[in-house]
């Protein structure tokens, strides 16, 4: 493909070429201008592999698509914890896109799992920012690295299916930055995506498409994006407020719409021609980025591919329990029972926009007698229909139970069925299907080898079940592959070393979005703030199935030697840290596998900082890493947190701070499994939050300049020297929290607010 240059292709167009960039061509590609050469680019979703659509488009999944390999859907990738894996999957996507002709992947989706009922989870990858930033840059990484872009989406706050293009996301400044931003955060500044995708959704009642402050203050000035930022299809509501607040880029086609009300506002004055040209320049720059080749049709290797889905998958699996050692299936079984549709008929991926056309699909079931059909008899009974309103459920399920009774293990593949999650529409339970329930009750009834393994993309409750389960292996939505990479891990060639991205609750009313999801009247609150997912559960210690960093292997790791050391940052702080700021934590621990088989380990790395203020959480995951360790094998695994790593963001501040202070730094297995932790001082100067007029008596005392300013005119108060106010603690407790204007005035001088300006002066040196 011809470079462009930016600058000298965008003099050359007048205002109507201009304003038609700003819109697509059709539903996949970008408009052409032949005139100049400029030449349409096609995008294609999506998140777990390539949706590319030859003929007409859609973007609910209801149209063909080339084949494509479908790999693990995001819900299971955020169970790998394995950045190197996750990269991988992002080349080989790259690698399909580029033979397809395909300039950018709509994708990786890293919105927050704010509750189990989004249709979408599937999409997600985790509850955590941590998780979902860290893996979501290995997916761009992945992907650039074969020269096509991603779309990093839906950016921003986008947690619910319920009322997607319009419903108002209310949220604190906080929560967003810490948790619903983070994620796009680390994206962004780590791996650069070619372009950002806005959500449907309005965020505090502002379109995430024409919202200036998330597109252009948080995403360019702060963040330093230097991409295209596309609509998500369909979201503008008003094109020219779009392109004014930082859209470059509107999908679909608006057939015209769009740069016609561009245009016409350049005319009337309302919007400057600038804008425009900073969009199309922007057009410019991506079609520019996309890699001589990308057309080149070169092929991929699909053999290669389908086997790198079927060996992420095993890695995705998470084992839930694993009684009397269940699992891996003994080598001396003769009679192995499979039970339930989903081993024949695999559920392997959600539906919507990221639905695939996969190369092939491996079942579970064949995969079994491939693997062991040679020494173990293997039966297979239904137990139930997906999705089938004609299914014998009675039927069914006694013909399972027959075949269960007399099973050496009876492998039950439960799920959920399609009709139960998809884009475009939220769950209303987290449980499985009642007749699935029914099923494995009745097989519990006659044998107590029961292995439970699920194909599911949003977190299903166990609780109701689970007792009559020996082991469960959750596959999630494993991808084209899943059913030979769940026997992988079922017979042992693969140790289970997927930990859950999310926690799994004993009930949904026990979620923290419960009381506010989905919201109504198209506004949601969300009202538990920072606490989502496990900083909830931790924080008013609710008992959980299974917590946040979970899972099984087949072998046991040791903790051991965790270190500890501060950082202390004296002076100015070090000019080459990055924008997390400079190192204040150093942690290492040594990991050693202590049982007979070889395995992998997810350590993780979380703190805790009792001394900054409430509201705080009990602790939160700042670091993990995926180690592969033979038995008896240790190695030491080392972290580094950064300032971020220990701050907060304060909404007086409109920054992130650090509170000096205890840090509990804590190695675990999972949340709720601490195995040790070291208390830490992290020494500095208290931050110094900014006064402003309505600043309380308490802060101006708190505040190094302001305590003196403040001193100085109670000592020359005109009725006389009122510092020993400050003396009494009670007193100061009562009147701490009065804003100082409110004081003053109480206080006898009605002029209270010229003399709270002159002390806002004297302490900023006039700058305020
Ligand atoms: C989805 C996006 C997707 C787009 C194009 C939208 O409905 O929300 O994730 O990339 O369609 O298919």
């Amino acid at each position: 493909m011809p470079r462009i240059d930016p600058a000298a292709v965008l003099a050359q167009l007048d205002l109507e070429e201009k304003a038609s960039l700003l819109s697509g061509s059709g539903f996949w590609h970008t408009r052409a201008v032949e005139r100049l050469g400029i030449p349409s680019i096609m995008v294609a979703d999506g998140p777990h592999g390539l949706r590319k659509q030859p003929g007409a488009g859609d973007h609910v999944g209801a149209g063909d698509s080339v084949p494509a390999t479908c790999f693990p859907t995001a819900a299971a990738l955020g169970s790998s914890f394995d950045v190197d894996l996750v990269r991988r999957v992002g080349e080989a996507i790259g690698q399909e896109a580029r033979a397809q002709g395909v300039a950018v992947v709509l994708g990786p989706g890293i919105n927050i799992k704010r509750t189990p009922l989004c249709g979408r989870n599937f999409e997600y990858l985790s509850e955590d920012p941590l998780v979902s930033g860290v893996l979501g840059a290995a997916l761009v990484d992945g992907v650039q690295s074969q020269g096509v872009g991603t779309s990093l989406k839906h950016f921003a706050v986008n947690n619910q299916e319920t009322d997607r293009l319009r419903v108002s996301a209310v949220v604190d400044e906080r929560t967003l930055r810490e948790i619903y931003l983070a994620g796009f955060e680390h994206v962004v500044r780590t791996a650069r995506p070619w372009t950002v995708m806005c959500s449907y959704n309005r965020v505090n009642g502002v379109y995430a498409s024409e919202d200036p402050w998330l597109l252009t203050t948080v995403l360019r000035d702060e963040w330093q994006f230097d991409g295209l930022v596309v609509s998500d299809w369909g979201a503008v509501d008003d094109p020219v407020a779009a392109v004014a607040a930082g859209l470059d880029l509107e999908m679909p086609s608006s057939h015209g719409g769009g740069p016609t009300r561009v245009t016409a506002a350049v005319g009337s004055g309302a919007l400057d021609e600038s804008v425009v040209d900073r969009a199309v320049e922007r057009l410019l720059q991506l079609l520019d980025r996309v890699a001589p080749g990308t057309w080149a049709g070169d092929g991929f290797d699909e053999d290669g591919h389908h086997e790198l889905a079927r060996s992420v998958a095993a890695e995705c699996a998470v084992l839930l329990t694993n009684d009397h050692g269940l699992l891996p299936l003994r080598d001396d079984l003769t009679r192995v029972a499979v039970v339930g549709e989903f081993a024949r008929s695999p559920r392997f991926q959600g539906a919507g926009s990221s639905k695939v056309s996969p190369t092939r699909v491996d079942d579970a079931l064949s995969a079994l007698h491939g693997r062991l059909g040679e020494i173990v008899q293997i039966e297979f009974a239904p137990g139930f229909g997906v999705d089938d309103p004609e299914a014998d459920e009675d039927a069914l399920r006694t013909e399972a139970v027959e075949l269960a009774a007399g099973a050496d293990v009876v492998l039950v593949f439960l799920g959920l069925p399609p009709s139960f999650e998809s884009e475009g529409f939220d769950r209303d339970r987290m449980d499985l299907p009642d007749e699935q329930i029914r099923l494995l009750e009745a097989v519990g009834g006659v044998t107590d080898r029961v292995v439970v393994v699920l194909a599911n993309g949003g977190a299903v409750t166990t609780a109701p079940w689970q007792h009559h389960a020996g082991a469960i292996l959750e596959g999630w939505l494993g991808g084209q592959a899943g059913g030979g990479a769940i026997v992988d891990v079922l017979v042992g060639d693969v140790d289970p070393s997927g930990r859950l991205a999310e926690t799994i609750p004993v009930r949904l009313v026990d979620t923290p979005a419960f009381p506010t999801f989905p919201g109504r009247d198209s506004e949601v609150v969300y009202g538990e703030g920072v606490f989502v997912g496990y900083r909830y559960y931790d924080l008013v210690d609710r008992p959980v199935s299974f917590p946040f960093g979970h899972g099984l292997s087949y072998t046991t790791f040791e903790y051991s030697d965790l270190e500890v050391d501060v950082v202390n940052v004296v002076g100015d702080p070090d000019p080459s840290a990055d924008w997390r700021g400079p190192a204040r934590i150093t942690a290492s621990v040594r990991v050693t596998n202590t049982g007979e088989r070889a395995g992998k380990d997810v350590v993780q790395l979380y703190v805790g900082a009792p001394d900054t203020p409430r509201p705080r959480t009990v602790r939160e995951l700042r670091g993990f890493a995926k180690v592969a360790l033979a038995p008896g094998e240790s190695r030491e695994v080392s972290f580094t947190l950064t300032e971020r790593d220990l701050s907060q963001w304060s909404t007086r501040a409109h920054d992130w701070v650090l509170e000096p202070g205890r840090f509990a730094v804590s190695v675990g297995a999972s949340s709720r499994d601490i195995r040790c932790t070291a208390v830490v001082t992290v020494e500095g100067p208290r931050p110094v939050l900014p006064l402003g007029r309505n600043s309380t008596l308490a802060e101006w005392l708190d505040h190094p300049v302001g305590r003196g300013t403040i001193e100085e005119a109670l000592r020359s108060a005109p009725g006389g020297d009122m510092t020993p106010l400050l003396a009494d603690p009670e007193t100061l407790r009562m009147l701490g929290s009065f804003p100082l204007t409110r004081l003053v005035v109480m206080l006898g001088d009605a002029m209270g607010d010229r003399l709270v300006d002159r002390l806002l002066a004297e302490v900023t040196g006039g700058s305020e």
